[in-house]
């Protein structure tokens, strides 16, 4: 099984040295728990993987899979770049002590007021389309400017279409076959562009499209490089990097994946006389996607037409199974290696007949205040929650060495209605 799990003397799941079932009682449930090892462990397994075989190497973590200032200060402690995708995350990671140079900002979409934004925090601006390029001309300051531009390689891969961001039916970035234009587009409009960048999707555990990307980028660079004679200081290759989610899922081998991943790139380099510019990747999910459990109390146990194990979270908290079928893995707290005993649905709390986090499950014997983990829940969990049937957000809580701190608070009622208003006229 290639989940990652710690049991504690006890038996029960252990998370980052604490007892899942002590947090569950002690903060209540839903709740969510990061493993603040597992995240420093993840990022350095990729840093080492790619550094050991090109020294020029920046991770920049896609903080759309978990915003929590925590997880941002770790990663920021460990070297990390962040990959902004909105102006809210430009302002989270600015705040939680990212220098604005080690942020590079792939909006898509934006708007102009959203370009001076990030022109006027001094972040990286990566352009996804020439009416965004021509729109910053008119941000003031602009002049000169260093970018990069986001090109779909026509390689896109992914666990799901929703997922799938490069290929002809995506809406990301410029195309492949115009890419030399738009530089020298940059160029005449005078900015100075020196990087470039892809993300061809999400979830991927086959390398060969990754590969294919690579090259295919690579080769871009080798039009851009000699058509339009840019320099490139750096080459982003985005996130993408999958985990496993069901026990018989492959890992994706690191070490063989960066060292294929670098080999293609070197040779390229060399190929184009490219010189030597820092490669990036941007992963999310891989860096802190099994650093997390849901905890859900099992609050019904009811043989209906089928078995249904009713917990105290829904797709309000998780909305993976919902969205694109996911498969998350479920242990039960108190005994994460007992046997199946029967298949089971678990449905969450949410009026909805799609709350389902798992259909058919097999899993041990479950009654009723039973706490169930809901694995691989640090990334595009809390980030994706939202406040459906006025449930408010669970908090989460950093563990390290068994020492917990509360890094979110759980909502009250009150911070459902925070933004509302009642015109006077509707007052009682
Ligand atoms: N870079 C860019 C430009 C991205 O758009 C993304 C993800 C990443 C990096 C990081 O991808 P990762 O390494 O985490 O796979 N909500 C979906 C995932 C959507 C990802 C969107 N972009 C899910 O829950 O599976």
């Amino acid at each position: 099984m290639n989940l990652h799990y710690q049991t504690n003397d006890k038996g029960h799941l252990a998370i980052g040295g604490a007892d899942a079932l002590d947090l569950a009682y002690e903060y209540g449930t839903p709740l969510y728990v990061i493993d603040e090892m597992r995240v420093r462990d993840n990022y350095r397994r990729v840093y080492k993987a790619f550094s050991g075989e090109y020294k020029k190497f920046q991770i920049f973590y896609a903080a759309k899979a978990n915003t929590n200032l925590a997880v941002l200060r770790i990663l920021e402690e460990e070297g990390s770049g962040i990959d902004a995708v909105s102006t809210g995350e430009i302002y989270t990671a600015l705040l939680s002590g990212f220098q604005p140079e080690r942020i590079l900002y792939t909006g898509n979409n934006v708007k102009t007021p959203e370009l001076e934004y990030a022109m006027q925090s001094g972040v990286r601006i990566n352009v996804d389309s020439t009416s965004q390029l021509k729109r910053l001309l008119e941000v003031p300051g602009s002049e000169g400017l260093k970018i990069s531009f986001r090109v779909n390689p026509l390689v896109g891969a992914g666990h799901h279409d929703h997922c799938i961001t490069g290929g002809k039916l995506s809406k990301f970035g410029v195309m492949e076959e115009e890419a030399v234009r738009v530089y020298k587009l940059a160029q005449e409009l005078g900015f100075n562009p020196v990087g470039l960048h892809t993300h061809i999707g999400s979830g991927i555990l086959d390398p060969e499209p990754f590969k294919l990307a690579v090259q295919v980028l690579m080769d871009v660079a080798g039009r851009v490089h000699s058509e339009a004679g840019v320099n490139f200081e750096f080459i982003d290759f985005g996130g993408g990097l999958g985990i496993p989610y069901t026990p018989d899922e492959p890992l994706l081998e690191i070490k063989t994946f960066a060292k294929e991943i670098v080999g293609l790139f070197k040779d390229k380099l060399y190929q184009y006389d490219l010189g030597n510019p820092t490669m990036c990747i941007e992963p999310g999910r891989y860096l802190v996607g099994d650093a997390s459990y849901l905890l859900t109390q099992v609050n019904t146990v009811k043989q209906s037409y089928r078995k249904f194990v009713g917990v105290d979270a829904g797709f309000n908290t998780l909305l993976r199974p919902t969205m694109y079928g996911s498969y998350h893995h479920i242990l039960v707290a108190d005994k994460p290696e007992a046997a199946p005993a029967g298949n089971v649905d678990v449905a969450g709390n949410i009026c909805e007949s799609g709350d389902l986090f798992a259909r058919d499950r097999p899993l041990p014997e479950v009654k009723e205040g039973d706490i169930l983990a809901i694995m691989n829940a640090g990334a595009y969990a809390f980030s994706m929650a939202s406040h459906y049937n006025s449930r408010p957000l669970p908090g989460e809580v950093l563990v390290k060495e068994g020492q917990t701190d509360v890094i979110r608070e759980r909502e009250t009622f009150a911070d459902l209605l925070s933004k509302q208003n009642l015109p006077r006229r509707l007052l009682k």
